[in-house]
Parts: structure tokens; C-alpha cells; sequence
């Protein structure tokens, strides 16, 4: 039985290196290596970008997670709101609303910082470690997209 299960991982295994093989004699461009689209030997400037402007709720609509329990986009400006200090937490102002949590967010709301950023959520007591924000959470800027995310959030929680 077990000689037999050996013997057929070896066929498969030579099965699998006859294409790579085949692969391996074709010289692939060195603009096709990375995803600038230029030499590899090449140092190109990337191109210049600016986040998002628009200010907190005025936006009023949320960015698509790039994958699950992925740290959702900042969809509005930070601009004003940074650095956040030990004292000082902008952010907090607007989103730490324990009593938000599950309640249906409209747009333009902000939406509410989630139980697991709590050590008590009942007394509204942020848990420290989620203090800086921005650690997880970035603003977002328009540019275009080296690789695209097909994560489909509906799909991922059918699993
Ligand atoms: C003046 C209130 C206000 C402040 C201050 C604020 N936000 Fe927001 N935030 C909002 C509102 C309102 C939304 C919903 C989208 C909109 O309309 O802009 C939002 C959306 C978000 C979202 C998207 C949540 C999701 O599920 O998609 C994140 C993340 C976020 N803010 C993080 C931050 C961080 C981090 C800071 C501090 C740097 C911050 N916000 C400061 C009001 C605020
Ligand atoms: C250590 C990383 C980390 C830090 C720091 C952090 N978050 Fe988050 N946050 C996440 C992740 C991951 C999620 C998504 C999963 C979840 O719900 O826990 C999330 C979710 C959120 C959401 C969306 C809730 C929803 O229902 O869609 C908001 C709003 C948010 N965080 C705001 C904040 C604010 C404001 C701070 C600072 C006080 C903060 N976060 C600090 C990782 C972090």
C-alpha cells in the first residue's frame, strides 16, 4: 500500500517537471519581471500621488475590504487629525461610540469602532493597544492598481 502511494507521488512528480521544463528554456523580457513595466535594472520614478481631501462625513460611503479581517481604508482626510499623541486622538472624538455597536450606520455617520477594540466595552474603555490608529488603519488615495483584490466579502463568509 505504501509502496504503491510512493510510486504514484513519483509519477505525478515527473509528471509536473516535464512543462516547467519546457518553461524553463523560454528567457522571459526583463521589462515583463516586475510590475513597473520597466527594466528590472532600471530605478523609475514612481508617479506622484495625493490622498483623498474630502473631510470626515462628507464622503458617506465606506472602501471594499481588500481581504477578510483586513483593517477597513480611511475613506475621509486625516489632514488635522495627525500625529495622534498619548493625550490627543482625533479619531477617538468621532469613532469610539460603544453604544453605536451594531446599530444601523447611515452615511455620513461614523462608523463605530468595533468590540474587539475594547478592553470593557460597556464602560467604553478603549483597550491602549489600538490607540494609534493609523498603525492599522491609512487613508486612501486614487491611484491605479498594480494588482487588482477579487475579494468578494459574501463569498469569503459562505465558506
Ligand atoms: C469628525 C469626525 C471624524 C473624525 C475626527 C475621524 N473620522 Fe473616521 N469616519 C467618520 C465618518 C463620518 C466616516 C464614514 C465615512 C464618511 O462619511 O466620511 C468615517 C469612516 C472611517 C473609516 C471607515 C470604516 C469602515 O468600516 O469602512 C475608518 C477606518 C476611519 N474613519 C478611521 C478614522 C481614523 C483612523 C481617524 C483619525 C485619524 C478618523 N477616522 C477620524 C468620521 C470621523
Ligand atoms: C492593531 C490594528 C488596529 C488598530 C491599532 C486599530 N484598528 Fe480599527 N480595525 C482593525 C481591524 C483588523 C479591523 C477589522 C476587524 C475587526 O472588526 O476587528 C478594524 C475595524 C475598525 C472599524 C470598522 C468597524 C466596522 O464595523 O466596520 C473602525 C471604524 C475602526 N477599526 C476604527 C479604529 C480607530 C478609530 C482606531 C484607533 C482608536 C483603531 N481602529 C485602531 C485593526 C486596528
Amino acid at each position: 500500500m505504501r509502496n504503491s502511494t510512493l510510486f504514484g507521488a513519483l509519477v505525478a512528480a515527473m509528471a509536473l517537471s516535464l512543462p516547467a521544463a519546457a518553461v524553463q528554456d523560454q528567457a522571459i523580457p526583463e521589462d515583463d519581471l516586475g510590475l513597473s513595466k520597466a527594466s528590472v535594472y532600471d530605478t523609475p520614478e514612481p508617479a506622484a500621488f495625493e490622498y483623498g481631501d474630502k473631510d470626515a462625513g462628507t464622503v458617506g460611503k465606506r472602501a471594499a475590504r481588500s481581504y477578510n479581517t483586513a483593517p477597513p481604508m480611511i475613506p475621509h482626510t486625516t489632514k488635522d487629525m495627525v500625529p495622534i499623541t498619548r493625550d490627543s486622538n482625533l479619531c477617538k472624538d468621532c469613532h469610539v461610540q460603544p453604544d453605536m455597536i451594531g446599530q444601523k450606520i447611515t452615511p455620513g455617520i461614523p462608523v463605530p469602532v468595533p468590540a474587539s477594540h475594547y478592553v470593557d466595552v460597556k464602560k467604553g474603555e478603549l483597550y491602549m493597544g489600538r490607540w494609534n490608529c493609523i498603525q492599522c488603519h491609512r487613508p486612501q488615495a486614487d491611484v491605479k492598481l498594480l494588482v487588482e483584490s477579487v475579494f468578494d466579502k459574501k463569498a469569503a463568509h459562505k465558506k
